[in-house]
C-alpha cells in the first residue's frame, strides 16, 4: 500500500449533500478509493474566505457530520480514506504562509473564480483571505504531496496554480512536492429541478441524499419541464429537459427511459407518468443510501470518530512534509543555530555560578 498514488479532494462544508455532488463528484471518488490512497478534506478555512461570522463558524461540527454521513452512506470507506477536518492540521496555515511568498498578487486577481465567489458572496471588495484561496488549496493538497486532485471544472485554474508553486518551491529549495495532475470530472453540472443551470441549495433546487421518498416524489412532480407542452398529446423537447437529464443520470432501465424519451417526441406520454416513473428510479437508487445513513447516524459518535482518527492521521503526514519543506527552505538551520548558542551561553554560564 506504501507505493500507493496519493489523491487528494475536498469540500466546503455545507451541509447535507444533493444529488448534483454525487453526480459530479461523489460518484467518482467511489471508484477512485480503491486506486489511490485518498484523502479527502472538510475545508472549513475556505469557508472562512467568505463566510468568516461566529454563527457560520459554529454551524460548522454539524454541517461537516452530516456531509459526512452522506461520504458514508454512498460508499466512501472510512478503513481506506482519510477523511480530516482542514482547520484542525495547522500545518496548512503554515504551508499556506511558505507558499504566499511565491505567488504574485496579479496572478491571483486573474483568476475569474475568485470574482465569482466575492460577487455570489455579496462582497464589495476583495477580502485578502479570499484572494489566497487558491493559495490556501496549494497548501491543502501539497501537505499530503497529493499526485491527483479531481475537481470540478471551476477549480481547474487553483490545481494550475498549485502546480505552479510546486515548481516554483521545488526550484528555490529542493525537490519536497510531487507536480499534481488534475482530474476534471467529464460529468456536466447536474441541473436544478427548477431548470436552473446547478443545483444549489441556495437556489432551493435541490433533491438531497437524505431527503425521504414523500419529499422526492414531490419534488420531481414539481419539477420543471418543457414549458410548451401544455398537454400531454403536444411533441415536446428531450434535450435538457430536467427531468430526462435525470432520468439518464439515475435511472439504470435505458429502454425505460429510451422509451419515455420516444412517446415524449412524439406527445403519447403525460408529464406525470415521465416525472413518476423518475420518481421510482430515484427512490429506488437512494434507498440504499437513506438505509446506509441511518445505520451509521445510529451509532453515536461514529461520525466523529472518523473524522477524528482522519484528522490524526493527516496530521501525522503533515508533520513530516513541513519537517521537510523547512529544512529544505533553511529556516530549521536558522533556529538551530541560534539555539545552539543559546544553549551553549546558558551551559557556560551555569557552570560559571556553580564554581
Ligand atoms: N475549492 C473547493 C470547493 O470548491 C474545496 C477545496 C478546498 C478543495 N481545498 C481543496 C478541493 C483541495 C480540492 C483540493 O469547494
Amino acid at each position: 500500500m506504501q507505493h500507493q498514488q496519493r489523491l487528494l479532494t475536498g469540500d466546503r462544508p455545507t451541509g447535507r449533500l444533493h444529488l448534483g455532488h454525487y453526480a459530479g463528484s461523489i460518484a467518482n471518488r467511489l471508484k477512485l478509493q480503491h486506486k489511490y490512497q485518498c484523502y479527502f478534506l472538510i475545508a472549513d478555512l475556505h469557508m472562512l474566505t467568505t463566510r468568516p461570522g461566529k454563527a457560520d463558524i459554529e454551524a460548522i461540527s454539524e454541517n461537516a457530520r452530516q456531509m459526512v454521513l452522506d461520504y458514508l452512506a454512498c460508499g466512501i470507506d472510512p478503513q481506506r480514506s482519510v477523511i480530516f477536518l482542514q482547520s484542525a492540521v495547522h500545518e496548512t496555515y503554515e504551508l499556506n504562509l511558505f507558499f504566499e511568498m511565491l505567488v504574485t498578487v496579479p496572478r491571483l486577481q486573474r483568476l475569474p473564480s475568485l470574482k465569482d465567489m466575492k460577487d455570489s458572496a455579496n462582497l464589495a471588495e476583495m477580502p485578502f483571505g479570499l484572494l489566497g484561496y487558491p493559495v490556501l488549496q496549494s497548501a491543502d493538497i501539497l501537505l499530503p504531496r497529493a499526485h491527483i486532485v479531481p475537481v470540478g471544472k471551476d477549480n481547474e485554474a487553483h490545481v494550475e496554480l498549485t502546480r505552479e508553486i510546486a515548481r516554483r518551491f521545488n526550484n528555490l529549495y529542493g525537490e519536497v512536492f510531487p507536480i499534481p495532475d488534475v482530474l476534471v470530472g467529464d460529468v456536466p453540472t447536474l441541473v436544478g429541478t427548477d431548470g436552473n443551470a446547478k443545483m444549489s441549495k441556495s437556489l432551493n433546487n435541490t433533491i438531497l441524499l437524505s431527503d425521504d421518498q414523500t419529499s422526492v416524489q414531490k419534488q420531481v412532480m414539481s419539477m420543471y419541464t418543457d414549458p410548451n407542452r401544455i398537454r400531454a398529446d403536444i411533441p415536446g423537447t428531450v434535450e435538457g429537459n430536467p427531468v430526462f437529464v435525470y432520468h439518464d443520470v439515475f435511472n439504470p432501465d435505458r429502454e425505460q427511459v429510451a422509451e419515455l424519451k420516444q412517446r415524449y417526441r412524439h406527445g403519447t406520454v403525460g408529464d406525470v407518468e415521465v416525472k413518476q416513473k423518475l420518481a421510482a428510479a430515484l427512490n429506488a437508487f437512494l434507498d440504499p443510501i437513506r438505509e446506509q445513513r441511518s445505520r451509521f447516524e445510529a451509532q453515536r459518535g461514529f461520525v466523529d470518530e472518523v473524522i477524528y482518527e482522519g484528522t490524526l492521521k493527516m496530521r501525522e503526514q503533515a508533520r513530516e512534509t513541513l519537517l521537510e519543506a523547512r529544512k529544505a527552505m533553511g529556516l530549521t538551520g536558522v533556529w538551530n543555530r541560534i539555539s545552539r548558542k543559546a544553549e551553549d551561553a546558558r551551559k557556560k554560564r551555569e557552570k560559571a555560578v556553580a564554581q
